[in-house]
């Protein structure tokens, strides 16, 4: 039976190297990809294919698509799509580093490397205005079916949406502790869920049973830092974007014009979507692909 790749139902790392790469014009990126079906295990480095690559090699995906751009009610969401993510995965700077290196010289001869972020988890897996996240993802085997596909041809594999947002700390801090408490729908000191929650309070635009059908996915992300900026690498797992695309439409108030009160403190940088092989032993399954 096909496997998932295995870091991505595990629990979140302490530490993280996000990388993306782009084709390289003309390349031909058979040759590196065999490698990296090789060299990436899918526990420790969790693969992802965007739409520009799969689609160079004439394979088609149904649920591959690009990551959708929107303007409106003040917010412009961009749409940064990319050939491939990393997601490298460990407890050690160093070793995340050197394994990035090998792999980045397994892609060389197609892909030229995007961007590069490093992540970490901070507490028990807060995000850095304090609160818990991920409370409310599903587990054990609602966790598979929601981040999983069992679609024949790609059982095993998974649809990931993956978002810098970049957070203003200062316009956070200055808001009161309700109003903070409030853009998110729970308590920061003890997480409990808040019955008076306004309707823009992220958990109640996000509900996953609140959706017809029910939108779950299971959400990895982890928060950043570079210099004086920091925020939240969202990643959220599916067995299709369906399920991330219906929530991140309400956020934006596409259908009742009450925008997502996150939106008051913080933003995305990018958007992007990956298609998530799945794995055969330690190596990537890339027989999808022809490969
Ligand atoms: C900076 C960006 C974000 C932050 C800081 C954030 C933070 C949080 C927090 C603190 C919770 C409550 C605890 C939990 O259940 O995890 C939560 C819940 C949730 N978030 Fe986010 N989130 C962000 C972006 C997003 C995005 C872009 C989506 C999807 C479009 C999303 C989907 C969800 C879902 C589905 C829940 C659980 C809702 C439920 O069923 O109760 N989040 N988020």
């Amino acid at each position: 039976m096909a496997s998932s790749q295995p870091g991505i139902l595990a629990p979140v790392p302490p530490l993280a190297r996000y990388v993306t790469y782009k084709m390289l014009p003309g390349a031909d990126p058979r040759t590196s990809l065999r490698a990296l079906r090789d060299a990436a295990d899918g526990s420790h480095t969790v693969v992802g294919f965007g739409l520009s690559l799969v689609s160079t090699l004439e394979i088609h995906i149904d649920e591959l698509r690009v990551f959708p751009e929107f303007s409106g009610f003040g917010l412009d969401i961009p749409s940064t799509p990319a050939a491939l993510w990393l997601w490298l995965r460990g407890k050690d700077c160093g070793e995340i580093y050197n394994r990035h290196r090998v792999l980045d010289a397994a892609l060389s001869g197609a892909f030229r490397q995007d961007q590069v972020l490093d992540a970490f988890i901070h507490g028990s897996g807060r995000d850095l205005t304090g609160y818990e996240d991920g409370t409310e993802n599903p587990k054990g085997k609602s966790a598979v079916s929601a981040a999983i596909s069992q679609r024949k041809g790609i059982a095993g594999s998974s649809f990931v949406a993956v978002q810098q947002w970049l957070h203003d700390m200062p316009r956070y801090e200055a808001m009161p502790t309700k109003e903070q408490d409030h853009c998110i729908g729970r308590r920061r000191s003890d997480n409990k869920e808040l019955d008076d929650a306004p309707e823009s309070a992220h958990v109640k635009r996000t509900a996953q049973e609140s959706f017809d059908p029910e939108a779950f996915v299971v959400r990895r992300s982890m928060p950043w830092i570079e210099g004086k900026d920091c925020g939240l690498l969202f990643t959220a797992f599916g067995a299709s974007f369906d399920a991330f695309e219906a929530q991140f439409r309400r956020m934006l108030g596409v259908e009742d014009g009450i925008a997502d009160a996150l939106f008051k403190f913080t933003r995305p940088l990018t958007g992007a979507y990956f298609w998530c092989p799945p794995v055969k032993g330690k190596k990537l399954d890339l027989s999808a692909l022809r490969i």
